[in-house]
């Protein structure tokens, strides 16, 4: 029976990181939602099309999700291997215009579901735990505040060769989180059977340590996985 832990909370927060350690730990594929909304966003871009034209063509958008041999995810639209191409800025407030469509989200639940029937999974998003997954084994809402995740897009932008303003950013995340928790279409919230796990003054490891301890239930009392 596989088992499934929901990981939910704002740009920023630590997820995708978190997420992938987690994965890794509990021996479980990590599946990075945004990647799949940031594929379509990629796609309305490129083909200069206002966010709600590609309602009618989401059945042509041959979508995938790949893992390589180290166990990372990859995505490929059309075929090509966009996986570095929808980490860019322009690249992540499309993400958020799209997902905000409802024709949108219903064309991908089926493509994450799939995921979760097939593989232990940890996944990541903004709706796992309250829409994709609402039985999933163990939910975490993960959260910081936005002077924090500010601070932490900022590190890993310039980790990548991607310098970028701090006044920016935060204004990116903020954008962001209004844009992901006021749609009317499964907005970013907090499940009832969620924990909430608030990182702003937790490094990685103290973060990863007591997601761990969600898991394993000695938070909580939930089960173990
Ligand atoms: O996690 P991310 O920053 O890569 O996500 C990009 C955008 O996609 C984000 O602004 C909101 C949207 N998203 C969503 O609506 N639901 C998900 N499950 C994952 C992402």
């Amino acid at each position: 029976m596989n088992k499934s832990v929901a990981i939910d909370g704002p740009a920023g927060a630590g997820k995708s990181t978190l997420a992938r350690r987690l994965a890794q730990r509990l021996g479980f594929l990590y599946v990075d939602t945004g990647a799949i909304y940031r594929t379509v966003g990629l796609y309305t871009l490129r083909n200069r099309l206002a966010p709600e034209e590609v309602v009618p063509m989401l059945e042509k958008l041959d979508i995938r999700m790949e893992y390589d041999s180290g166990g990372v995810q990859r995505m490929r639209l059309n075929g090509e291997d966009v996986s570095e191409a929808i980490r860019v800025h322009e690249v992540s407030q499309r993400a958020s215009q799209v997902a905000a469509l409802p024709e949108v989200r219903a064309f991908l639940l089926d493509f994450q579901r799939r995921q979760a029937r097939e593989h232990s999974v940890v996944m990541d998003g903004r709706d796992i735990g309250t829409v994709v997954l609402p039985d999933a084994d163990v939910k975490i809402f993960l959260t910081a505040s936005p002077e924090v995740r500010a601070k932490r897009r900022l590190l890993e932008l310039e980790q990548r060769g991607q310098p970028a303003q701090y006044e920016q950013i935060l204004q990116d995340i903020q954008d962001r989180d209004r844009q992901d928790r006021n749609r009317a279409a499964a907005p970013l919230r907090q499940a009832e059977d969620a924990v909430r796990l608030d990182t702003s003054g937790l490094d990685l490891e103290q973060s990863l340590t007591q997601m761990l301890e969600i898991v394993s239930g000695r938070q909580n009392g939930r089960q173990e996985v």
